[in-house]
């Protein structure tokens, strides 16, 4: 009986290493809320695989869980801010997207949203200092001879202890500020003519104004860019590392960038071999939903039901919008599901039900929905594509509005602004989605194209990190450019020589003519006088 117990363990230890060959140790440097949900998926799958993965998480986070018993290891780390601290900065956050942003212009919210993440930056190098000038931890992570790291590169350091630790680290990301990293770090071409600067809602078919609105806005990130890391990073991590450099320099240096977006979502555009889109990758097929909510979707006929979350931030509302949100879905022939917490609007209708929590990937994959209110999270988008279910769009900060135009621009979304709906707005989105079937088309042609994929993203994903830990890296992927000062990449030396060589053939030739022109006047005339 015992030894057939351990003959299976050893069986099934056997097989899951089989799987990968060689079992490496992956040391993960996480960011909290939604991207710590999307990357669990990675680790989870690597854990399963046989690998032994230790994700380095502050004593205080929000959705990283590390008291839950696991697959994955903990090294919980003290930081010197509490949980109140982190909580007032989302409340903090939450109040900017719901109340102050929303009666300012664009320029202007974005600099206080910018304020706000930079005022954010004093407690990333609290943790950051917490964790590389800790000798005893730093010793204990060294020794632990890691083969990997992983690394959300929206919570800084995590690259900065890569190199430290001297171990290959992969990143995985759906986009930085501007795309800032990527392009300023990463070295992805981004040319201006077709391919917009993320998060400002431009596609890549641009008028003329959009192209000069989206070369001036590069300019501007770039600039942006280089300012954050002088101001904020460069001492710090020069220090740390004992020599002069840069935040971009160290996550120029990471052998894979696993990019969350596929061509399904994103447009056309150049990448480099060592990006990797591996968008989706949470996606699974739905599960049966619980009882309670299946006999409520029944209960549509015909109609069928939309699902409505505005992600995990947004837990209540004003009053005044709840209300107008409600009396706008009480008008539908459809069931709703809404995913809200606040108070229960006095509009509500007989065919909307609140919920806490909604289990929103097995709703979207049921065959009963018909469209889907999002803010435009991430996860929640490519659970749509996956299952192909047209949207309504309702973007408030960060990556959402650019979630939103992809989908707008792909036929597969309407998009309606959270700040100046009307009741009347939300309702003709919603029976636009809904009646007009070129939505739904579309919806599901990028969900043939999110399928139509020779290996799933996630084993995608998973296969490029084992790859770095086989090979310890992957600097044969990684292109010269990052050798290349700015005048060199743009070849502007060599535009120049060559400009200086015409101009000089330029001078030459004029000189000559003119010489050989004079001495033949001066001959004629001899020759006249003669
Ligand atoms: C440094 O790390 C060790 C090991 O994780 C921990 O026990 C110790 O409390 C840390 N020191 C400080 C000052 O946080
Ligand atoms: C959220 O709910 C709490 C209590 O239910 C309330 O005090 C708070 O004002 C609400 N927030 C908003 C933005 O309405």
């Amino acid at each position: 009986m015992v030894s057939e117990k351990w003959a299976s363990a050893f069986l099934l230890l056997q097989l899951c290493c089989a799987g990968c060959g060689l079992c490496g140790k992956a040391l993960v440097w996480p960011s909290d809320m939604s991207h710590w949900l999307n990357i669990k998926n990675i680790l989870d799958e690597l854990a399963d695989r046989g690998h032994e993965v230790t994700v380095m998480s502050p004593s205080y986070t929000i959705l990283i869980d590390h008291r839950k018993p696991s697959a994955l290891n903990f090294e919980v780390f003290h930081v010197p801010f509490d949980r109140k601290n982190t909580e007032d900065k989302s409340d903090e956050l939450l109040n900017l997207i719901l109340n102050v942003l929303p009666s300012l212009p664009f320029w202007q919210s974005a600099i206080k949203l910018n304020d706000f993440f930079i005022g954010l930056t004093g407690n990333f190098k609290l943790l950051c200092e917490s964790v590389v000038y800790n000798k005893t931890l730093m010793k204990k992570l060294l020794e632990a001879n890691y083969d990997i790291m992983i690394i959300d590169p929206v919570t800084p350091c995590g690259e900065l202890v890569a190199e430290l630790l001297a171990v290959p680290f992969v990143i995985t990301l759906r986009v930085s500020v501007g795309g800032n990293m990527e392009r300023c770090c990463g070295k992805l071409p981004a040319p201006p003519s077709y391919v917009p600067v993320p998060m400002v809602g431009l596609t890549d078919r641009m008028t003329f104004l959009e192209r000069v609105k989206n070369t001036m806005l590069l300019v501007f990130f770039n600039f942006w860019m280089q300012d954050y890391d002088f101001h904020f990073w460069k001492q710090f991590y020069s220090e740390a590392l004992g020599r002069p450099t840069t935040i971009c320099e160290i996550l120029g240096k990471a052998e894979i960038w696993l990019i969350r977006t596929y061509w399904d979502f994103e447009f056309p555009r150049p990448y480099l071999p060592n990006f990797e889109f591996v968008g989706g990758l949470h996606c699974k097929p739905a599960k049966p939903l619980p009882e309670e909510m299946e006999e409520f979707v029944q209960s549509s006929g015909e109609d069928g039901v939309v699902v409505f979350s505005l992600g995990s931030l947004v837990q209540n509302l004003t009053e005044e919008k709840s209300d107008l949100i409600a009396s706008a879905l009480a008008q539908i022939p459809q069931k709703v599901l809404w995913r809200y917490k606040g108070k229960k609007p006095a509009t509500l209708g007989a065919n909307t039900r609140l919920y806490d929590w909604i289990p929103q990937n097995d709703l979207l994959g049921h065959p009963k929905t018909k469209a889907f209110i999002t803010h435009g999270g991430m996860n929640g988008v490519y659970e749509a594509i996956y299952h192909g279910v047209p949207m309504v769009g309702i973007p408030m900060f960060g990556d959402q509005p650019d979630n939103i135009a992809h989908m707008k621009a792909k036929g597969a979304a309407v998009e309606i602004s959270f700040n100046t709906m009307t009741h009347a707005d939300l309702l003709r989105a919603l029976r636009t989605v809904i009646n007009d079937p070129s939505y739904k088309e579309n919806a599901m042609r990028l969900s043939k194209i999110h399928h139509d994929q020779p290996v799933k993203p996630l084993d995608r994903a998973i296969f490029w990190i084992e790859y770095v830990m086989r090979h310890k890296g992957a600097k044969h992927l990684r292109p010269a450019i990052h050798d290349l000062t700015w005048v060199q990449y743009h070849s502007l030396d060599v535009i120049g020589f060559l400009m200086a060589c015409v101009a000089i053939s330029i001078f030459l030739v004029t000189k000559c003519c003119l010489f050989t022109c004079q001495k033949l006047g001066k001959t004629r005339i001899k020759t006249k006088r003669e």
